[in-house]
């Protein structure tokens, strides 16, 4: 890693102001869109009339279009065309002509922008050139930019300070680089000497010095090591383990079905610190008519670990084969790819599988003793738009606040309703009294939580002056009916209303 080099990068890129907003503003938000479906033509149209450095650079390292020697010299001042070479960003192009040298880019290289815990930021990030660029299917040892899954995981990391940090393959480094805003160290592994290469030189492109890059298979280069935080994106795809079936090693374990996430949720436990939380992603397959949380179950019985598990999507076999097999870059309709169907289907029928959960999977060793928290559940609306992180870490203390306080002290809590939470009422038209409540949450989950009268009233008196208690025993006597009766029947969905996060405990 030629560190000098990477500083003039650096350098070049803050003088070109290569950032989102300065691309948004040449392309338009249309042509953002169009990239992030996988079509390059509105931006490059966008960038069509620019000699700015950004737009030339844009050209070049996110649309992948050869660039003429002088235009790339003037886009990288600093760095020079000869440095981009020996950083391997850029190739000669065979061929051209030695008046107007023309180069290839070698890496895709964009701004990517986020907000966490410290406000709004951006990273550049480094990884190789996809699909569009490269004007054909992606090779097996490809290694990932930013997707859509790595921003989910990214958009549920709890960002509170933590002392260490395991990235269990990193890929190009954007978990890791997100953890390093607040970890005092964070340790990245993966399979890929490449990846790892990348993830590196993304991190001293972006300032980032507090990260260790490991080589080596899933827990293997953090052997008896324990962290306070672990977060995997890891290769979860399910691939028939057959001739002639590529496996990409940004998506694909190795492993057959579901076998390498198991393995990542049982040896977790072996490298949480006591109260370290691990943040995975996941699929996890439906066999012969069993539901797919019994076998989550079975994945966290004999862990130790507190899990919650939260189930986004679930697709049947032929739409999970179809979504992977275009994701590799096969079209259909092509031979090819009715035979990669046909291995995926069979693949699945070998074991029984119908169905493929996808999800989110949040383990936590306990700061001691057995653990008190297995919750799995389904939400597939969309969220709200805060952050997860700090709804991860509001659920798992309110679950801990549950926890101890018990049925007398949550009957004594004066809680608080959350500022995100609205109900809505439905009525039949000409009625008095409205036939459906519900109350939505606006940001976390954005969960929907259907009420009854006497629920909906205790939400409302729920101002953190008045204790459950009290308020229960004032909704009995409004309706004429026993208080303590009334009482036991509201603690249950109090509980659910704290761990969603729409009564806030005096904690919070
Ligand atoms: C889906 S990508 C995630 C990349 C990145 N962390 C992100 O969130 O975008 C999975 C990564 O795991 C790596 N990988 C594959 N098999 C692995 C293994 N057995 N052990 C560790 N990493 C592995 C791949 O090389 C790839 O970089």
């Amino acid at each position: 890693m030629n560190s000098a080099l990477i500083a003039r990068l650096r350098d070049d890129l803050a003088a070109a102001r290569y950032g989102v907003e300065t691309l948004t503003a040449l392309w338009g938000v249309e042509a953002d869109a169009g990239l992030f479906r996988g079509q390059r033509v509105p931006a490059l149209r966008g960038l069509e009339n620019s000699v700015a450095p950004a737009a030339r650079l844009a050209r070049a390292f996110v649309l992948g279009l050869a660039v003429e020697r002088g235009a790339l010299e003037a886009a990288l001042p600093s760095l020079g065309v000869d440095g981009a070479i020996e950083l391997g960003l850029v190739e000669l192009v065979e061929g051209s002509s030695d008046a107007a040298p023309v180069l290839r880019p070698l890496l895709d290289l964009r701004p990517y922008s986020f907000v966490d815990a410290h406000g709004a930021s951006e990273f550049t990030i480094a990884s190789d050139l996809g699909e569009l660029a490269l004007g054909h299917a992606i090779p097996p040892h490809h290694v990932l930019g930013v997707g859509g899954a790595s921003m989910t995981l990214s958009g549920l990391m709890i960002d509170e300070p933590v002392d260490s940090v395991l990235d269990l393959g990193t890929g190009c480094g954007i978990q890791a680089l997100h953890a390093a805003r607040h970890a005092r160290r964070v340790v990245a592994t993966d399979i890929s000497q490449r990846a790892l290469d990348l993830a590196a030189l993304n991190a001293q492109l972006n300032g980032i010095d507090s990260i260790e890059f490991r080589l080596g298979s899933l827990f293997e280069p953090v052997a008896g090591e324990r962290f306070d935080q672990i977060v995997s994106n890891p290769p979860f795809v399910i691939t028939p383990r057959v001739d002639g079936v590529p496996a990409y090693e940004y998506r694909d374990g190795g492993l057959v079905g579901d076998a390498l996430v198991a393995q990542v949720v049982q040896d977790a436990a072996e490298h949480l610190a006591p109260g370290g939380v691990a943040q995975l992603l996941g699929n996890w397959e439906y066999r012969g008519g069993v539901d797919a949380f019994d076998r989550l179950d079975g994945w966290l019985d004999g862990t130790g670990l507190d899990a919650w598990i939260v189930e986004r999507e679930v697709q049947s076999v032929e739409q999970y084969a179809e979504t992977w097999i275009r994701d590799g870059g096969t079209r259909s309709g092509t031979a090819e790819f009715d035979r990669l169907y046909g291995a995926w289907l069979d693949d699945f029928a070998a074991r029984g599988v119908t169905r493929v959960g996808f999800g989110y999977m949040t383990l936590r060793m306990p700061e001691r003793g057995s653990p008190t928290l297995r919750r799995l559940e389904r939400l597939d609306g969309p969220l709200g738009n805060d952050s997860h992180g700090s709804h991860i870490a509001a659920t798992l203390r309110a679950h801990d606040w549950l926890t101890t306080v018990g049925e007398e002290g949550l009957a004594d809590a004066r809680l608080t309703l959350a500022g995100d939470v609205t109900e809505e009422r439905h009525y039949w038209p000409g009625d008095e009294h409205p036939t459906v409540m519900t109350l939505r949450q606006g940001g976390g989950f954005a969960r929907s939580l259907p009420l009854d009268t006497a629920v909906a009233a205790l939400v409302g008196a729920c101002d953190g002056e008045l204790s459950i208690r009290a308020i229960a025993g004032a909704i009995a006597e409004l309706l004429d009916v026993d208080g303590g009766a009334l009482l036991e029947e509201l603690l249950p969905s109090v509980r659910e209303l704290v761990l969603a996060g729409v009564l806030l405990s005096p904690a919070e």
